[in-house]
């Protein structure tokens, strides 16, 4: 396994729509450990594979307090969603800013999982959160996208300050 660097906002890459996933093989699998193991060490809840400028429709989660209960998403699709919640969320591509975003409470999703196998599955709360938060990714589309245009500028301007300093 090994660490992939996480593409930071306002990088142009994470606008990609990430496509869908044909083949589940090695490479996918390798690519699924080596999301979670950067999932994992960042630290966060939720990682798409365009974060790490993998254009393909794959996703892993952990909301467990543990860190030992790994989600993997492979071509997720939200289904029925239900109800709202407005929570503080962050990203790891847009590290050190949290904002409220609205969100569904309650979300159906419909996915493969590492064996190709079709699932679907009911989420909430947290959890619910994530799977939009990351869906959005797939779709090129980070959480600064859902804030007022003039929290983006502000966003986007000390995030490249950021990058020039870091550099
Ligand atoms: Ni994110």
């Amino acid at each position: 396994m090994s660490l992939l660097p996480i593409l930071r906002f306002p990088d142009p890459r994470l606008k990609k729509v990430a496509a869908f996933v044909t083949r589940i093989d090695e490479d996918t699998r390798k690519l699924v450990a080596d999301m979670a193991e950067t999932m994992y060490e960042a630290p966060g809840i939720g990682l798409a594979a365009t974060q790490v400028d993998v254009h393909k429709r794959i996703v892993v989660i952990d909301v467990s307090e543990e860190k030992n209960e790994l989600r993997v998403f492979i071509n997720p699709t939200l289904g029925r969603s239900e109800g709202v919640q407005i929570g503080e969320e962050g990203c790891l591509s847009v590290p050190g800013i949290f904002d409220k975003v609205e969100r569904a409470e309650r979300v159906t999703v419909s996915y493969q999982d590492l064996d190709g196998k079709e699932r679907t599955m009911e989420a909430e709360g947290l959890l619910a959160v994530c799977i939009q938060h990351e869906i959005d990714h797939l779709n090129g589309t980070v959480f600064v996208d859902h804030l007022s245009l003039l929290k983006q500028a502000r966003i986007k301007n000390k995030m490249l300050k950021q990058a020039r300093v870091t550099a």
